[in-house]
C-alpha cells in the first residue's frame, strides 16, 4: 500500500515536533509543514496530501477559512484538526468546513492516527459519492446600484439557459427581501433560505440541498425568505458558508442580488469568481454604475468585474462611454424586447429557451455559451 501523506499546519515549532515523533510509521509519510497565512491553502493544494492535520493554536479563525478552502477546491483531502479546548463551538465550525476528525493536542500516536485514517477513509468515500469529480467551478453574481435593471430576468435567464445546456447548475436568490426568482421560473418552493438559518443546525450540503426547489430544466433553486421581515437573520456568514458549501458540487452558481451594498451582498461578492454589473443605458445608470465601480474597488473586489447592459436603446450615451468611464469588459449586451422578456415572464417560461431568431434570445445564448467555453 501507499504511505498515507499528511500535511501539518501549525505555527507552533514544538508541536511540529511533536507531531513528527507521533508519527514515525511505515503507513504514513509527512509531506509537509506550513504555517497559517495568506498562502497557506494554495501550498497546501500543491502539497497534494491525502490528509491534513491542522492544530488549533490559540483562537484564531485561519485554519477553518483554509479547511473551508481546501474543502471547496478538492476532493479525497481527509482533514482533521487538534485542538486543547475540543468545545461545541469548536466542533461545529470544523464540521461546517469539511474537517471529518477533532483530537486532542496530548493524544498518543495510536490515538491520532485512527483519527488520520478516519478521516482519510470517510473523505474517500465523497470522492465516491461526488457527482462532479473535478468540474470547473464559477460562482457568478449579478448586482448594481438600482432596481429594475434586469438583474433578475439576465440572471434567470443564465442560469436555465446552463441547465438546459446539461451544467450542474443552482441558483441562489439574494434578493433577501424582495427575491423574485421562483416567480420566473414559474415554482413555489417549500422552503427558503430561511429554512436553513431556522434549523440553528450546520450547515452542510444535505442541509442546503434539501431546503433546494428545482425547476424543470433541472435548475436547483435557493429561494429567498418568502417575507422581507425574514432576511436580516440571513447573516454575511451563512451566505458564504452556503457559496462554499455549494462550490464542489455545482459548476454553475448563479447569484441574483438585490441593487446596492450591504454585508450579505458584499459576501456574495467577496466569494464569486465573476461579478456583473447590470445596467440600463442611460447617463443615471452610468453615473450610478460609476459609483459601483467605486465601492468594488476600496472592496478590493473590481478586478473580477465586468459589465452587462440591458434593454439597449440608441441615446446620448453608447457601449463605448460606459467602457471607457468604467474601464469594464462589456459581458453582454442585450436589447429593449419588452414582448419577449413579458411573454416569458407571464407564462414563467424564461425567453432563453425560445426562437434563436430572436435576438434577444440568441444575444443571450451566445453569452451563456461564452461563459461554458471561457
Ligand atoms: N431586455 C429587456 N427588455 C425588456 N424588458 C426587460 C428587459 N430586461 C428586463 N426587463 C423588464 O424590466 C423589469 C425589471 O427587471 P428585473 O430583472 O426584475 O430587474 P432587477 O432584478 O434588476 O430589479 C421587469 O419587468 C423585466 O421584465
Ligand atoms: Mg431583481
Amino acid at each position: 500500500m501507499d504511505k498515507l501523506k499528511i500535511a501539518v499546519v501549525t505555527n507552533n515549532i514544538d508541536q511540529q515536533i511533536e507531531i513528527k515523533n507521533l508519527l514515525k510509521d511505515d503507513d504514513i509519510v509527512i509531506v509537509g509543514f506550513l504555517n497559517y497565512d495568506n498562502m497557506t491553502s494554495l501550498k497546501l493544494l500543491g502539497n497534494n496530501p491525502d490528509v491534513i492535520i491542522f492544530v488549533r493554536d490559540g483562537k484564531e479563525d485561519s485554519l477553518f477559512v483554509v479547511a473551508a478552502d481546501i474543502y471547496a477546491k478538492s476532493v479525497g483531502v481527509g482533514m482533521l484538526v487538534m485542538a486543547d479546548d475540543i468545545n461545541l463551538e469548536l466542533l461545529t465550525r470544523a464540521m461546517e468546513c469539511g474537517i471529518r476528525q477533532v483530537v486532542g493536542t496530548g493524544s498518543d500516536a495510536a490515538k491520532l492516527k485512527e483519527a488520520i485514517f478516519k478521516s482519510h477513509n470517510i473523505e474517500s468515500q465523497r470522492v465516491g459519492d461526488r457527482e462532479t469529480h473535478s468540474l470547473q467551478r464559477k460562482v457568478i453574481s449579478y448586482f448594481g446600484g438600482k432596481g429594475g435593471t434586469g438583474k433578475t430576468t439576465v440572471s434567470v435567464n443564465t442560469a436555465v439557459a446552463l441547465a438546459n445546456a446539461g451544467k450542474k447548475t443552482v441558483i441562489l436568490d439574494l434578493d433577501l427581501q424582495f427575491g423574485d426568482v421562483p416567480i420566473l421560473l414559474d415554482i413555489e418552493p417549500k422552503d427558503t433560505i430561511y429554512t436553513i438559518v431556522e434549523e440553528k443546525t450546520a450547515i452542510t450540503i444535505d442541509s442546503v440541498k434539501s431546503v433546494l426547489a428545482f425547476h424543470r430544466s433541472g435548475l436547483g433553486v435557493l429561494a429567498a425568505p418568502r417575507s422581507p421581515e425574514f432576511a436580516e437573520y440571513v447573516d454575511e456568514k451563512t451566505v458564504e458558508t452556503i457559496i462554499n458549501v455549494l462550490k464542489p458540487y455545482y459548476e454553475y452558481i448563479i447569484i441574483d442580488l438585490p441593487p446596492g451594498f450591504n454585508d450579505t451582498t458584499i459576501a456574495a461578492i467577496e466569494n464569486s469568481d465573476i461579478v456583473n454589473l447590470v445596467s440600463a443605458v442611460d447617463i443615471s445608470s452610468l453615473r450610478n454604475a460609476k459609483l459601483c465601480m467605486n465601492i468594488l474597488e476600496a472592496l478590493r473586489q473590481s478586478d473580477k468585474a465586468t459589465l452587462i447592459l440591458n434593454r439597449m436603446v440608441d441615446g446620448i450615451v453608447s457601449k463605448k462611454d460606459f467602457e471607457q468611464i468604467l474601464d469594464l469588459n462589456v459581458a453582454l449586451v442585450l436589447p429593449d424586447d419588452t414582448k419577449t422578456v413579458l411573454t416569458g415572464l407571464n407564462k414563467g417560461v424564461p425567453f432563453v429557451g425560445g426562437n434563436v431568431k430572436n435576438p434577444i434570445v440568441s444575444v443571450m445564448n451566445e453569452y451563456v455559451r461564452s461563459l461554458i467555453t471561457e
